[in-house]
């Protein structure tokens, strides 16, 4: 029987051609190697303990693997208990891993420290051992408005009272905005108590749905992280809504440029971009498509050479997020602009975060 070699992943190169991407293979350790990059993210799961003794069974499963780079990315109450065990002479040693296995924060805030009850800094990532930030994850830019109630205060202030309050007051005070006085007095007019009403609903509902983590606010995050030495996996991803109207390449055109904006070529090297649609995350979900996964990663590929140009686009690495598991893990590699994976359910079961891991075995099988 044949004995499966752990060294069996691509490191390549990638080529453009006629607007198309190709991996080309590369031996380990040629300069401009890309390293495939498997990246859990575990969310709001395991007590630091039980992190330990997930990332220890992972290790076990994937010993002498030294050729993908591994992530993992427990909650800020892991972290610290984590980054002391994955030590890279411990994991040497004991595994036969190198330096290729990453600590990963979910979130960071972008200023260093002050008045910010429950946020946490950069530096302080930092400072414990966190190697890489996931930034802008759907689960911040869009899911929180629904527990985090932005909508709460709607109804009240779309009140006829609220406004009339507010429209006196705005009266009352040089330089008003003349656009604002006119809705006002529009909105209190008899008679429009019925559109208010309505307006306030709908804004509700769309604030319930959506309201999360600005474009801005990831900027600045991804600014902050990258100037204190961490490297940034920013997300993108549309929403079910934004495909079907065929508006996911505007919206990711705008994600990206904004939350890349300020960072510079030198800099833009210690990015790493993850596409998320938002529709094949979690459970019940299906991930997407072959086709679908090649044409959205040839597009950002293609953003990032217009806004960094070829060396930056064909080095960057892309990575791919919405219920990648062990049966298709190998297909979603084999794809061109494919350069890894953020995993969420499967990241936390040891045997199939493995597998994932070792997807290059699976591959020669
Ligand atoms: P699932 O793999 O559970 O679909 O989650 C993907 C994700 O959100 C990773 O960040």
């Amino acid at each position: 029987m044949k004995t499966a070699t752990p060294r069996v992943y691509r490191n390549y190169y990638r080529q453009r051609t006629a607007n198309q991407w190709h991996k080309i293979q590369a031996e380990v350790g040629d300069p401009g190697a890309i390293r495939p990059f498997l990246a859990g993210n575990w969310k709001m799961n395991m007590i630091p303990l039980s992190g330990v003794a997930l990332a220890a069974r992972i290790f076990d499963s994937c010993r002498d693997i030294k050729d993908v780079d591994i992530g993992l990315g427990p909650p800020y109450t892991g972290l610290s208990t984590l980054a002391d065990y994955i030590k890279p002479d411990f994991l040497r040693t004991e595994y036969g891993i190198g330096r290729n296995v990453f600590l990963l924060a979910q979130d960071t805030f972008f200023e260093s420290k002050g008045a910010f009850t429950g946020e946490i800094s950069p530096e302080m990532l930092a400072s414990i051992g966190v190697d890489r930030v996931i930034v802008g994850h759907s689960d911040r830019r869009a899911n929180l408005g629904k527990y985090f109630g932005f909508w709460s205060s709607v109804s009240r202030r779309l009140s006829k009272s609220f406004l009339t309050h507010e429209l006196d007051h705005l009266k009352s005070k040089k330089g008003a905005d003349i656009q604002v006085l006119k809705a006002l007095e529009h909105l209190t007019a008899e008679g429009n108590q019925d559109v208010l009403e309505g307006i306030a609903k709908f804004l509700e509902e769309e604030l319930k749905e959506r309201a999360g983590e600005s474009d801005e606010a990831i900027q600045r995050k991804v600014q902050a992280s990258l100037s204190k030495g961490l490297q940034v996996i920013l997300c993108c991803g549309e929403n079910r809504e934004a495909r079907d109207m065929h508006e996911t390449f505007t919206l990711l055109d705008r994600q990206l440029r904004m939350g890349l904006e300020g960072v510079s070529q030198r800099t833009a090297a210690e990015v790493i971009i993850a596409y998320e649609p938002i529709w094949a995350i979690g459970e019940g979900a299906q991930a997407a498509g072959l086709e679908q996964i090649t044409e959205v990663h040839d597009f950002i590929r293609n953003l990032i050479m217009d806004m960094y140009g070829e060396q930056t686009a064909s080095s960057i690495r892309i990575l791919y997020g919405g219920n990648v598991k062990p049966d298709n893990i190998v297909d979603i590699m084999n794809i061109a602009g494919v350069d890894g994976a953020l995993v969420g359910g499967a990241s936390i079961k040891a045997e199939d975060f493995s597998q994932i891991i070792k997807f290059g075995l699976i591959a020669s099988a």
